[in-house]
């Protein structure tokens, strides 16, 4: 359903959505970043609140105003978004990581601005780098183990091309039960959709099975993430 006419069927419910995408600062003035607009992070808080959850957000460098009725916290990095996700973990129903993280930040970021060396015209600097945490898999693992009575359920994303090692859903199936999250949103982006309106995705579960499709604005997309996320929330103590 489109907004307007949707079903309550997040009131009393919490949602931590991620949204945007990280930034890994090389120095004063230059980072690595990727292309994430935070609108299909957006269109989810939309969604959740007008489904009657309490919506956290957290941005990550995402230039579009809050979600009326929306929590937003503001963050840089994949590590400031790593520690944000598990701070907040053990509060929530559920756990979208829409968010486009980064694999990869610098191993050490240097204080001073990097620059070129004008007595060798052709040397360039070589930029060593470290993996960041996975922040889903992490969150499946930290869940798993957690004393806390609500499970929260954790929903993915992950944008595929295909290639050598398959299809676009044959990556998508592989990452799904690689991740372990409970749902994750393939999307297929060989046509490329970063910043686009609209959106077609495949909704898998932890077993790399389809649970649900949709195409259309990231809007629709989002609620059909919520309608398989929505069964798997943790049964409320009252
Ligand atoms: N993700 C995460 N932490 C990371 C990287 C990714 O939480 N350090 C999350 C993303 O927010 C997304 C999902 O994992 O919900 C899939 O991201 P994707 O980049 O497709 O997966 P990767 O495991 O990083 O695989 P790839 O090598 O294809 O980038
Ligand atoms: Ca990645």
């Amino acid at each position: 359903a489109e907004d307007g006419a949707v079903r309550r069927d997040l009131a009393g419910r919490t949602v931590l959505v991620t949204a945007g995408g990280t930034r890994e600062e090389l120095d004063p003035v230059r980072y690595l970043g990727n292309h994430s607009s935070g609108k299909q992070g957006w269109a989810l808080a939309h969604a959740a609140l007008a489904r009657g959850a309490r919506v956290q957000l957290l941005a990550a460098n995402v230039d579009l105003e809050t979600p009326p009725g929306a929590e937003r916290v503001d963050v840089g990095s994949a590590a400031e978004l790593a520690e944000a996700v598990e701070a907040r973990l053990d509060g929530v129903d559920a756990l979208v990581m829409a968010a486009a993280v980064a694999d990869f930040t610098a191993a050490s970021r240097s204080g001073d601005k990097i620059k070129k060396d004008e007595s060798q015209p052709d040397s360039v600097p070589v930029l060593a780098l470290a993996r960041t945490r996975d922040i889903l898999r992490h969150s499946v693992e930290v869940r798993s183990v957690s004393s806390h009575p609500a499970r929260p359920v954790i929903a993915g994303f992950a944008a595929e091309t295909g290639g050598e090692g398959g299809t676009a859903l044959e990556l998508g199936a592989q990452k799904a039960r690689r991740k372990g999250a409970d749902l994750l949103v393939l999307n297929d982006v060989s046509t490329g959709v970063f910043g686009a309106e609209d959106n077609a995705v495949r909704i898998l579960d932890a077993q790399g099975e389809i649970r649900g499709e949709a195409s259309g604005s990231k809007v629709t997309v989002a609620h059909a993430v919520l309608d398989a996320l929505v069964p798997r929330l943790p049964v409320l103590p009252w």
